[in-house]
């Protein structure tokens, strides 16, 4: 559904700060699966994402999602196919507008309209379901601002307003970094639960291996541009992938 052909992207080329981070670098993601992708800090994993979503330019290669080639296409364009969660939790919404205010435009993605045209009473019954289902109790704060709630409720709710519209791709950026670990593990679950429920395939960096264990169906391990690992998640062990982290380092360092 998603195939990375060729891909290659360096920074600051021609300087001493030259980074090659992928050459000639190929990926296939399977529908309706979510994929984690782990590495060390600074090995490219939010490039690889950003370069999927169109926020950083690809040096050459090609980007295939269902068939067509997406990498000439703007990042607003290829915005309606593909979804994303940033770490940040407010990123993902406009923390002045209401949950309601935020969920007509995450349903109006692409569409162009005023805000007061946007919010349709008629709507209002449908994002109270979709917030219900959500569990967490936003269905009955649809008029509270989104900066008056917690950090996880927000990651929760851009997950929610990424998922209901059914995109063909979604991209999670360590999207429970910035919160608590009790807090992280409930968005974890939610996360869980939306992607099979929406059936949306993902693509989800984490810093967490547990969780990249405990929530994904595939494991990639990125390193030097390259694939280190790739398994099933369900046949792979928190041990196994220190040892790989730990031998890397090793050889670093030697
Ligand atoms: N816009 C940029 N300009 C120059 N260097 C960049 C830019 N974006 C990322 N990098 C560098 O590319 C490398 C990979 O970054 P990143 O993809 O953020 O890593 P990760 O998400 O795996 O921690 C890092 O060394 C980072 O400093
Ligand atoms: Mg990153």
């Amino acid at each position: 559904m998603l195939k990375v052909q060729n891909l290659s992207k360096s920074f600051n080329v021609g300087t001493e700060n030259e980074i090659n981070l992928f050459n000639r670098f190929n990926l296939n993601i399977e529908e309706h699966k979510c994929t984690a992708i782990i590495g060390s800090n600074g090995c490219g994993k939010s490039t690889l994402l950003n370069m999927i979503a169109g926020s950083v330019p690809i040096d050459s290669g090609e980007i295939i999602l269902n068939g067509e080639d997406i990498s000439k296409l703007k990042e607003e364009e290829r915005a309606i196919h593909i979804g994303r969660v940033y770490q940040d939790p407010s990123l993902g919404v406009s923390p002045a507008l209401t949950i309601l205010e935020n969920m007509s435009l995450a349903d109006k993605k692409g569409e162009k309209f005023g805000l007061k045209r946007l919010i349709r009473k008629e709507n209002n019954e449908k994002y109270e379901e979709i917030l219900k289902a959500l569990g967490l109790g936003l269905e009955n704060k649809l008029n509270t601002r989104v900066k008056f709630l917690s950090g996880g409720q927000r990651q929760s709710l851009s997950l929610l307003m990424a998922a209901m519209k059914h995109p063909d791709l979604l991209l999670l950026d360590e999207h429970t970094a910035a919160l608590d670990p009790k807090t992280s593990h409930v968005v974890m679950r939610k996360t869980k639960e939306l992607l099979s429920n929406y059936k949306i395939t993902t693509i989800m960096i984490s810093h967490n291996m547990k969780d990249a264990i405990e929530y994904s169906d595939r494991i990639i391990m990125l390193d030097k541009g390259e694939i280190a690992l790739d398994k099933r998640s369900c046949d792979v062990s928190e041990e196994e992938l220190l040892a790989i982290y730990k031998a890397k380092l090793e050889e670093q360092i030697a």
